[in-house]
C-alpha cells in the first residue's frame, strides 16, 4: 500500500513495524516530547492518516491541515476527547482509540495507587531518604486498612470493574455509580449501584472511572468533596478535569478528606497550585497504561486501526462508526 502517514511522537516499534511492513511511508516526530501546535499543523499536512496521541488536540483545524486526503485519525489512548469527533464526522473522517489492551494495566495502577496512599507509602519513603528515622515508633505513619472497607467506583465501564474484580481478596464491599445498571457486575462481587452522593459518603476509597466529557467534568468539586468521609481517600486514573483540582487541594489542605492519589491533572502537565506540597497527596505523572506489554499492544492498535483506514475498510476500533453510513 503506498501512503504517507504521520506518527506524533514515537510509540513502541512493533506499532511502527506494522506500519512499514505494510509498505506505508512513515514518518514519526524525531524529538521525544508533544508537538507545538504550529508543528502537528504542519507535520499533518497532506499525509494519508494520523496516529496521534491523548496530548495532541486534534480540532478542525488539524483536520483542514491534513487536507481532504486524509483517511483518519488513529488515537493512542483509550480516551479521545483530545479529537473533536463531531468535526471529524463531519468531515466523514474516522477516529479510533485503543479499548481492552489497557483495562487491567490501568486498574493495577489505581491499586498501586490505593495503596500507596492508605500506606502512606510515598510519605515514608521520603522521611527514610531523607535521614529522619531514628527508631520504630508506634505511632508512625499509621495508615488505612483495606479489609471490610467500601470501595466507591465512579463508572463502571471496563477499567471500574477490572478495579472492582480485584477488591475480592481485600474482601472489600463494593459501591458503583454508572449510567446503567450492570446486575452480571453486582452478582460477581455483590456490588450495589448508588448515586453518587451516596457513594461519597459512604466509601472508604474512591476511584474515579469516568470518561471526560461535559457531564463529568468538575464532577468532583467541592461539594464533593466536604461529601467525603475525613478518612476517604480519592483515586483518580481517569482523566484529570473530572475533579476540580483547586477545591482538592483545598480539602486536602484542610485535611477534610484522608487524601489523594493521582494519575491525571486538570492541566496536564501543570498541576494545581499547592498540590505538591500536599504530603497526603501520592501523584503519578500519567502512567496508567505504562507498562512494557500495554503500551506494545496499545502501539499494535492503533497501528492495524491507521491501516484499516488507509484501505478504506471498517477501523476495528472506530468511535464514529457512522462515517461509515
Ligand atoms: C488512555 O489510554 O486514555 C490513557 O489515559 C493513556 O494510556
Amino acid at each position: 500500500m503506498s501512503a504517507n502517514v504521520y506518527v506524533t511522537r514515537l510509540i513502541p516499534q512493533s506499532g511502527l513495524d506494522l506500519l512499514t511492513g505494510a509498505g506505508l511511508n512513515v514518518e514519526v516526530n524525531p524529538d521525544d516530547r508533544v508537538l507545538t501546535r504550529g508543528e502537528l499543523l504542519a507535520a499533518v499536512r497532506g499525509r494519508d492518516g494520523v496516529l496521534c496521541l491523548l496530548t495532541d488536540t486534534i480540532d478542525d483545524a488539524v483536520m483542514e491541515a491534513a487536507g481532504p486526503q486524509c483517511k483518519g485519525f488513529a488515537n493512542y489512548a483509550v480516551g479521545y476527547n483530545n479529537i473533536d469527533v463531531a468535526a471529524a464526522t463531519r468531515r466523514g473522517l474516522p477516529v479510533s482509540n485503543t479499548p481492552g489492551v489497557l483495562t487491567d494495566t490501568t486498574a493495577e495502577l489505581a491499586w498501586a495507587l490505593l495503596f500507596a496512599a492508605a500506606r502512606r507509602i510515598v510519605e515514608s519513603d521520603y522521611f527514610l531518604r531523607d535521614g529522619h528515622w531514628e527508631a520504630w515508633g508506634p505511632m508512625q505513619f499509621l495508615g488505612s486498612d483495606l479489609k471490610g472497607a467500601t470501595l466507591g467506583i465512579v463508572g463502571a465501564g471496563r477499567i471500574g470493574q477490572a478495579m472492582a474484580l480485584k477488591s475480592v481478596g481485600f474482601e472489600m464491599n463494593v459501591l458503583y455509580t454508572d449510567a446503567v445498571a450492570r446486575p452480571e457486575f453486582e452478582k460477581a462481587l455483590g456490588a450495589r449501584r448508588v448515586d453518587l452522593d451516596a457513594l461519597l459518603r459512604e466509601s472508604d476509597y474512591i476511584s474515579l472511572h469516568v470518561a471526560l466529557s461535559p457531564e463529568t467534568t468538575h464532577l468532583i468539586g467541592a461539594r464533593e468533596l466536604a461529601l467525603m468521609k475525613e478518612t476517604a481517600i480519592l483515586i483518580n486514573t481517569s482523566r484529570g478535569p473530572v475533579i476540580d483540582e483547586a477545591a482538592l487541594v483545598e480539602a486536602l489542605c484542610a485535611r477534610t478528606i484522608g487524601g489523594a492519589a493521582l494519575d491525571v491533572y486538570e492541566r496536564e502537565p501543570i498541576l494545581a497550585g499547592g498540590l505538591t506540597d500536599m504530603p497526603n497527596a501520592v501523584l503519578v505523572p500519567h502512567i496508567g497504561s505504562a507498562t512494557r506489554r500495554t503500551r506494545g499492544a496499545m502501539a499494535e492498535m492503533a497501528a492495524r486501526n491507521l491501516l484499516a483506514m488507509l484501505r478504506g475498510e471498517r477501523a476495528p476500533n472506530c468511535v464514529n462508526p457512522e462515517v461509515y453510513g
